[in-house]
């Protein structure tokens, strides 16, 4: 599985850390940047996570940024992607159960490391429940 990440600078430290623990997990890794901490706009890391994942460059995404919402308004904004911010690790598996989503997001500044490692494996290792929630993704999917 190839997992495309993105973060700005307030998500850069958080953004490698998930990429070391993916490779750890022998995922394949497309980094989309930023690579430094200078300040950048977050809104071009979304859309280009966003579209990574749509086109099939990559078969799902995680974003980063200072709290993961301005990174995850970006990476709705692109049509076919399901982004979900979360903050826990029922999040992370609800978000994959119910939304099926394509593009995790979290907050650099908002949530600490290891509870971060935990949330990336809960939504990597869990399946999409489908069923009644199928509608709701393609009426999603719709819009
Ligand atoms: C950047 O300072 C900060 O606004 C950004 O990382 C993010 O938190 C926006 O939602």
């Amino acid at each position: 599985m190839k997992i495309a990440v993105a973060s700005d600078h307030g998500g850069f430290k958080l953004k490698e850390e998930v990429k070391a623990h993916l490779l750890e997990r022998g995922l394949e890794v497309l980094d989309l940047g930023t690579h430094n901490e200078d300040s950048v706009d977050y809104p071009a890391y979304g859309k280009a996570c966003g579209e990574a994942v749509v086109s099939g460059q990559a078969d799902v995404g995680i974003v980063v940024c200072g709290t993961g919402i301005g990174i995850s308004i970006a990476a709705n904004k692109v049509k076919g992607v399901r982004c979900g911010l979360c903050t826990s690790v029922e999040m992370a598996t609800l978000t994959k159960q119910h939304n099926n989503a394509n593009v995790l997001a979290l907050g650099g500044r908002t949530t600490e490391t290891g509870l971060a490692m935990q949330i990336v494996d809960a939504w990597l290792d869990t399946e999409f429940e489908g069923g009644r929630h199928q509608r709701r993704v393609d009426m999603l999917d719709q819009m």
